[in-house]
């Protein structure tokens, strides 16, 4: 069995639909802070349990024969992790931790995870490759670093392998408003119910976006590989915020002009991803424009 943690939130329940589309039995494990019921494959098997708490993680390993994990829930805020860097670390660092030793405990095979290009920090290139330098400028960022530190000193010590996946910024349906990469989800909800959109700054921001189904698929493909990798997931292609706005309004039928603010503090101005590592391993690239990515996801919230 594989277990998704996250499974009900965005990312993870597309994995989870995707996983069991291709014959997979999924065990989903989430404390439900920020998913939902709504979200769950009912092909999939739900546990209500929370990554920093041992005994209820352990007590699902010792239930189920469990292969491999793909690990999704996280706090993901990052406005939250400056302001609550104890949570962050708890949820992130210790949550991995405990599911890292279940793996070493339950001689689980295969580890993938979910990292973030905040890692990176602010560009000194583009496009950010994986040998780039790290200088989160959160704690979201931080404990995504120190997460991965730990995959691999686990795997070091285990016959476990991983696959590490830092995504660019992911959307599509069954996305919140909050969070990283919400742009998308937070100016589809504005557009459906006709309130104005701010776009901080000038707009000419750039932001590499990824359609969460091609996110979905390179999950798969690293949870049947058995590659030790750390690889970008990405478009390798940049959009501007204003032009990603154009875009939206064609396709949710909105009228209105955007309110153009101050720019927010610590934003980083330009950000895209090379995608050839994944690419190069699994054969893998993204199958949706940006085009048809935003088609699909206005679909669902004018639906929601
Ligand atoms: N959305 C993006 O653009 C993006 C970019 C880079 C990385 N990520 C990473 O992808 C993963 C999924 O993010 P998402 O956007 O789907 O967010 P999400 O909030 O929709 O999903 C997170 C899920 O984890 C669950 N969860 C949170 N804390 C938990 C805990 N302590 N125990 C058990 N379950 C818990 C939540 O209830 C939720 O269902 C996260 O690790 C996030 O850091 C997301």
């Amino acid at each position: 069995m594989i277990l998704v943690t996250g499974g009900c939130g965005f990312i993870g329940s597309h994995i989870t639909d995707e996983l069991i589309n291709k014959g997979h039995d999924v065990i989903v494990a989430d404390n439900l802070i920020s998913g939902s019921m709504i979200n769950l494959n009912p092909k999939a098997k739900f546990i209500k349990a929370d990554v920093t708490n041992i005994e209820q993680i352990e007590e699902i390993f010792s239930k189920y024969e469990i292969k491999a994990i793909c690990h999704h829930a996280a706090q993901i805020s990052v406005a939250v992790s400056m302001e609550r860097p104890q949570f962050d670390v708890n949820t992130n660092v210790i949550g991995i931790i405990n599911l890292l030793q279940m793996c070493t405990k339950y001689s689980v095979k295969r580890f993938v995870f979910a990292s973030s290009a905040a890692i990176y920090g602010n560009p000194e290139y583009l496009p950010i490759d994986e040998s780039h330098p790290l200088n989160p400028l959160s704690f979201y960022g931080l404990s995504k670093q120190m997460s991965e530190q730990c995959i691999r000193i686990y795997a070091n010590n285990s016959n476990m392998t991983y696959g590490i996946l830092r995504y660019a910024n992911v959307y599509g349906p069954r996305q919140k408003s909050e969070g990283e990469g919400g742009v998308v989800a937070v100016f589809m909800n504005r557009m459906v119910s006709d309130q104005d959109c701010n776009i901080h700054g000038d707009g000419k921001q750039t932001r590499d976006f990824i359609y969460v189904k091609d996110i979905a698929k390179a999950n798969v493909k690293a949870l049947e590989s058995n590659l030790n990798f750390t690889a970008n997931v990405s478009t390798n292609v940049y959009t501007d915020i204003s032009e990603l706005f154009s875009t939206m309004k064609k396709q949710t039928g909105y009228t209105k002009q955007p309110i153009f603010t101050k720019p927010r503090k610590g934003d980083i101005k330009d950000s895209y991803l090379k995608n050839t590592v994944i690419n190069d391993l699994l054969k893998w690239e993204p199958v949706y424009n940006l085009e048809q990515g935003l088609k699909e996801t206005a679909k669902y919230f004018m639906n929601a």
